[in-house]
């Protein structure tokens, strides 16, 4: 039996794509072997690489001047990734506090260059987005760095900030999940896991013209450019994952793209905030205008209660619905691959805990 996955990550992936997956493990389309067996560099593998890079290219309409690279090394990576190649301690880059995950890429990047940490929400337990007219924004940095959806915190930054500065985002949490202007970033990354596929891919969007602007003194297999001029097979790419996620990609355009995918998430967010809001049982921290649709944290009136919560939802097929370790409480994460009837299956579930235990 398939449970409703709640897991922020690695995440459920379309039941659909997990049947095509089995259906060709052993014999991938009479090629008498699975992908896993065969080398990047066969035809068979190039084809689906290509291929999965131009469905997702399609996804986001993304501009020519733009390449998109499929690395490994997870987002964490990438918070080192970034500030090599285009900051040193001799500059310094701008970086908005959010959540947890944009403090570990400060802390990471703080290695590497001088940080001017622009705005944080750190003292009111990253329960907002600081206001844009508080951001102290360096004209001077190399590049400005954000986390549009925190993973942890359940909170988010709906639209690209309008600022005079090279934008780079990391969107591990919310790729995917609605239409994004990629016009306006010269850098998003993004971990698999999520709504891309499994762990093991990391996906990088990058302005072109950035490669012009890299540390130059890094090895190889650090710097953008290098992998953009070998295709992302400058050494031996996640080849399975990236199968699977060309999997995602084409199941995304079936479901009818992101408009569609916006429409579903949102009312799935919006129907569980709408029961947690009109409840004195649960309640959600975050600001109204700065919740994610993706991750969304809870507490209970009674924190004793929560690991009795926990194990009856488990035992309703609901799992993983713990908050992060950090934090305690609870955490619906509800990605591309989670239908309505999963949202609607927790409410369920926490009506009737709510009357056993209220
Ligand atoms: C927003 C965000 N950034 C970075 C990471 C770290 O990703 P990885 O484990 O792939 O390095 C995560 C993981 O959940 C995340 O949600």
């Amino acid at each position: 039996m398939r449970v409703r996955n709640f897991c922020a990550g690695p995440a459920a992936i379309p039941e659909e794509v997990l049947k095509e997956v089995k259906a060709e493990l052993l014999d991938w389309n009479n090629s008498g072997m699975s992908i896993m067996e065969m080398s990047h560099r066969s035809s068979i593998f190039k084809e689906i690489a290509h291929s999965a890079k131009q469905d997702f290219i399609d996804l986001l309409f993304i501009p020519d001047d733009y390449d998109v690279l499929f690395l490994q090394g997870g987002a964490t990576h990438q918070f080192s990734m970034v500030p090599m190649n285009f900051s040193s301690k001799e500059d310094s880059a701008d970086y908005l506090l959010t959540g947890a995950w944009s403090k570990k890429a400060i802390s990471e990047a703080s290695r590497l260059s001088n940080i001017n940490v622009v705005a944080s929400s750190e003292e009111e337990n990253y329960n907002h987005i600081p206001n844009f007219d508080d951001w102290n924004i360096d004209s001077k940095a190399q590049y400005f760095h954000y986390v549009p959806n925190e993973t942890i915190h359940g909170v988010a930054i709906h639209s690209p900030p309008l600022i005079d500065s090279k934008v780079i985002a990391d969107m591990s949490s919310v790729i995917l999940s609605e239409p994004i202007d990629v016009s306006k970033f010269d850098l998003i990354y993004a971990g698999a896991q999520k709504n891309i596929g499994p762990a093991g891919l990391t996906v990088v969007i990058i302005k072109k013209s950035m490669f012009e602007l890299e540390n130059t003194n890094i090895p190889n297999i650090f710097r953008y450019s290098k992998h953009s001029e070998n295709d992302s097979m400058l050494n031996t790419p996640p080849t399975f994952s990236w199968y699977i996620a060309g999997k995602v990609f084409k199941w995304l355009k079936r479901e009818g793209g992101l408009e569609k995918m916006k429409q579903k998430n949102h009312l799935k967010a919006q129907t569980l905030y709408n029961f947690i809001d009109n409840s004195d049982y649960f309640s959600n921290p975050v600001r109204k205008t700065d919740r994610s649709i993706m991750n969304i944290p809870f507490t209970l009136f009674n924190k004793d209660l929560d690991s009795l919560f926990i194990n009856e939802a488990q035992k309703r097929g609901l799992l993983n619905i713990q908050g992060h370790r950090s934090l305690g409480g609870m955490r619906a994460s509800i990605y591309n691959a989670m239908p309505i009837e999963g949202v609607h299956d927790l409410i369920d579930f926490m009506k009737d805990f709510e009357n056993k235990n209220g």
